[in-house]
């Protein structure tokens, strides 16, 4: 990898449109495409043999465990226990010596992570590393290291990281799901086929999206606030829209799981403060829906992100609609991820700030 901007502004907007190429990458390390399954897992956790998961990160990487749980239940019907690093280790959580517990770290230096990590061995859990630096402490300290091979990241808002992060995830749980009997070897070829076409959708929706968020960019660069919505595995994205929107552009952003929208930030809805309501028509978008109405009878304006089926399906006015391809469920998050990068990085363009070393924020956190 050379490192450079190439064409692009900032080293982010460069990582982003790197991702169909990385994600490419870091799939082929973890899928057989010629076979149609998910590779051997190296390394020595046996994911037929443990009880249940620990998962602990910081900042982006935790939103990636927080996706990361979502399959690991429903692919491998594996409890996760999952935290971030800096309550994780101090939580005093039974786990059971038989589990296993996985830390995600771009740098692999986290402190917190690495605190977490040391608490883990400790209690005897078997330690795997979901990394992008392999000679770091964190991946020399596990028992399994497993690459998210993403090349190295600059800009401080981790973007392709993620996507990385969640694609090796993604290939972690089905493998799990095939090694615990919960995933058939008929429906992980399935899945493995919609990984497949990751990295072609990506590039679509790169090029496709990006003059419709910059417009819509100019507008968000206006607003003090923001609420991102999601349900499901859209919940951590939600979450993630609102910490790159909030790291890099400095508007104040908070990600809700869409049904707690009733229990607390409706109470801010007006026309001051758009909703980015992240749906994907998956099995809970009629729900999503419901809550969208319950935005717009309070006067407040919708960013809706979803795709053509969503889209088709909504008859809500909106500030503005974000169409992406009907992609399977395993796939939207990564899908997903884009326009919600993009989102934040034209804002903070707009906003003039320093998009690749926002003010206070460092790429590798040491300290506790
Ligand atoms: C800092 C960075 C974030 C990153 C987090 C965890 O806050 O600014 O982008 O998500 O640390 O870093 P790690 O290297 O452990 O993934």
């Amino acid at each position: 990898y050379m490192i450079d901007k190439g064409n692009h502004r900032h080293f982010m907007e460069k990582e982003i449109y790197e991702q169909p190429e990385v994600i490419a990458h870091a799939l082929s390390h973890y899928i057989d495409f010629a076979g149609n399954r998910i590779k051997a897992l190296s390394g020595t956790i046996d994911f037929a043999k443990i009880p249940s998961l620990a998962i602990s990160a910081c900042g982006t990487a935790y939103l990636a465990g927080l996706v990361g749980k979502y399959w690991f239940e429903r692919y491998a019907r594996l409890p996760v226990e999952i935290d971030v690093a800096s309550e994780f280790r101090y939580r005093e959580i039974p786990l059971p010596s038989e589990a296993a517990a996985l830390f995600i770290s771009q740098s692999g230096e986290t402190a917190d992570t690495l605190a977490s990590l040391r608490y883990c061995k400790e209690l005897g859990l078997k330690i795997g590393a979901v990394v992008n630096t392999r000679e770091s402490t964190i991946a020399r300290e596990s028992d399994a290291v497993f690459p998210i091979l993403a090349g190295p990241e600059i800009g401080v808002a981790s973007t392709k990281a993620f996507t990385c992060q969640l694609a090796v995830l993604a290939s972690l749980a089905i493998g799990a799901g095939r090694a615990r009997g919960t995933v058939s070897a008929e429906e992980e070829q399935v899945l493995v086929r919609y990984l497949a076409e990751m990295p072609r959708i990506m590039g679509q929706v790169l090029n496709a999206v990006q003059p419709k968020i910059e417009l819509l960019s100019r507008e968000l660069s206006k607003c003090r606030d923001v609420l991102y919505l999601g349900r499901g595995t859209s919940f951590p994205l939600a979450m993630e829209g609102a910490l790159k929107l909030k790291e890099i552009s400095y508007i104040h952003a908070e990600g809700y799981a869409a049904g707690e929208l009733k229990h607390g930030p409706i109470a801010l809805i007006d026309e001051n403060m758009p909703v980015i309501v992240i749906a994907p028509h998956d099995r809970f978008y009629e729900k999503t829906v419901s809550n969208m109405q319950e935005v717009a009878a309070r006067g407040g304006r919708i960013i809706l992100i979803t795709d053509e089926k969503g889209a088709a399906a909504s008859k809500l006015e909106t500030m503005a609609t974000i169409v992406l391809p009907d992609v399977d469920e395993v796939i939207a998050p990564m899908i997903f991820s884009l326009p919600i990068q993009l989102l934040a990085y034209h804002t903070a363009v707009f906003m003039g700030t320093d998009v690749d070393q926002p003010r206070n924020l460092a790429k590798s956190v040491t300290v506790e």
